[in-house]
Parts: C-alpha cells; sequence; structure tokens
C-alpha cells in the first residue's frame, strides 16, 4: 500500500468482523511496530496479542466498566451535549465506541501495549502507531483505546498475567479485526487552522482547504 494511503485512511475502524487474523499478519505488525522509534532507542515495551476467546470474555466485563467509568467521569454529559447541539460527529463516535464496548469480546484480536521507565510516556505511542498503519497496510481496522489501562489497569494485567512489581503499566488496547465498514479519509480540522509559522497565532505560508491525498 502506498504510504499516504495508510496515512490518510488509518481511521478508528471499531466495527469489525469476527474472523481471526492470521499468524502471519499478526507478525507482519509487530515486527512492523518494533522498529519504531523509542526514547534512547530503550525499546521498553511488551505487547500482548490477545486473541484466546476465553481471555478476551474475561477481558470484556472490564472493559465495558472502563467505558461506563469514562462516560461518569471525564466524557460526563458529552453525549449529552452533542445531541442537544446537533453535533454528529461526536455522536458517531460515541455510538461506535458504544458498540466496542458492547462487542469486545466479538473483536478477534486486541493488541495490548505495555512500556515501563519512560518518563515521557510517549515511547509507546510510535510503536502503537506503526502497528495500527501496518494493519491498514494488511486490510485489518484497528481502533487505539486507553480506558483499560486507566481504569481498569491491574485487573487487566491480572488476567494477562502480567508480572507483578516490575513497572510494566497498560498504555493501550488497540482492536483488530477485518472492517464491517469502508475505509475513507480522516476529516479534520485542516492544517492551516492549527499550524502557525515561527509565532503562535502567525498564520502559516500554506493553506489546505482540501485533504492533499487522494
Ligand atoms: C489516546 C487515544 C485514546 C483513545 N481512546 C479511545 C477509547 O477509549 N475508545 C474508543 O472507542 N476510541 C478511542 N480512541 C479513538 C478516537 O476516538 C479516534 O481516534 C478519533 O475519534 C478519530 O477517529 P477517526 O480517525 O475515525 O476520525 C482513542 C484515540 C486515541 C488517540
Amino acid at each position: 500500500m502506498e504510504l499516504n494511503e495508510a496515512l490518510y485512511t488509518t481511521r478508528a475502524m471499531r466495527r469489525v468482523k469476527a474472523d481471526a487474523v492470521p499468524d502471519e499478519v499478526q507478525a507482519a505488525i509487530l515486527d512492523a511496530a518494533i522498529r519504531a522509534p523509542s526514547g534512547g532507542n530503550t525499546q521498553n515495551w511488551r505487547f500482548v496479542v490477545v486473541t484466546d476467546e476465553s481471555v478476551r470474555s474475561r477481558l470484556a466485563p472490564l472493559y465495558r466498566r472502563a467505558y461506563a467509568a469514562l462516560n461518569e467521569t471525564i466524557y460526563a454529559g458529552r453525549l449529552e451535549a452533542a445531541q442537544e447541539s446537533g453535533d454528529e460527529a461526536t455522536i458517531r463516535v460515541m455510538r461506535s465506541s458504544s458498540w466496542l464496548a458492547e462487542n469486545f469480546e466479538q473483536v478477534p484480536m486486541w493488541l495490548m501495549a505495555y512500556s515501563r521507565n519512560d518518563p515521557t510516556g510517549a515511547s509507546i505511542y510510535p510503536a502503537v502507531w506503526s502497528a495500527m498503519l501496518a494493519a491498514r497496510g494488511h486490510g485489518i481496522g484497528t481502533c487505539l483505546t486507553t480506558i483499560l489501562g486507566i481504569f481498569e489497569g491491574e485487573a487487566t494485567d491480572e488476567i494477562l498475567g502480567v508480572p507483578e512489581g516490575r513497572g510494566w503499566t497498560l498504555k493501550a488496547a488497540v482492536s483488530c479485526g477485518y472492517p464491517l465498514g469502508r475505509w475513507g479519509v480522516a476529516d479534520r480540522a485542516p492544517a492551516h487552522q492549527v499550524a502557525y509559522a515561527d509565532r503562535w497565532g502567525e498564520a502559516p505560508a500554506f493553506e489546505v482547504p482540501d485533504p492533499l491525498w487522494p
């Protein structure tokens, strides 16, 4: 796949089929992920690829609890506010996120990304994003989520057998599966509205009203 196609169309693809992700595709995703940079090239990461149905079934209630906790705290009132103002984009994201929570165990593969000894907190995300791009190249839809680690980290670690006291922290749970929907270019506030030239607030030399790909 052409680089720009992957960059422009790697969306949060939560609705996926139950079909398994073949071992060789899992290998390709992980092999791409570990090529990513990390601070000082420490590679302080571990990945747990969850495909076993019984493990998914045990994690599913935790994910649903985490999702409920998110909506009661950080996202409290978000759906209601979106409905009131007619913010369809937010309503769509929240419906899609609910689908993922309700169907956690139907998603054939979850990539759990752990890191440790990373004062920046950032070293794991290039690898996670590379995994998502590689998955896209294999026609696999992904969605990066963080709520399991935030709200149910300990219980998740116990199910996954993560060794205690060694500093491993769940930073992302990425859903992976063959999409039910179609790929499209991500709709975002355009670059020239969120980028400045040399000084905060100074308009850049470019305007990009429409995506530059395709
Ligand atoms: C740090 C981070 C955390 C996220 N957490 C969740 C999550 O808990 N649940 C979920 O369904 N999506 C989650 N997402 C996915 C975002 O909602 C999604 O990337 C965003 O809505 C853009 O979607 P799009 O690329 O399809 O336009 C997360 C994304 C990021 C980058």
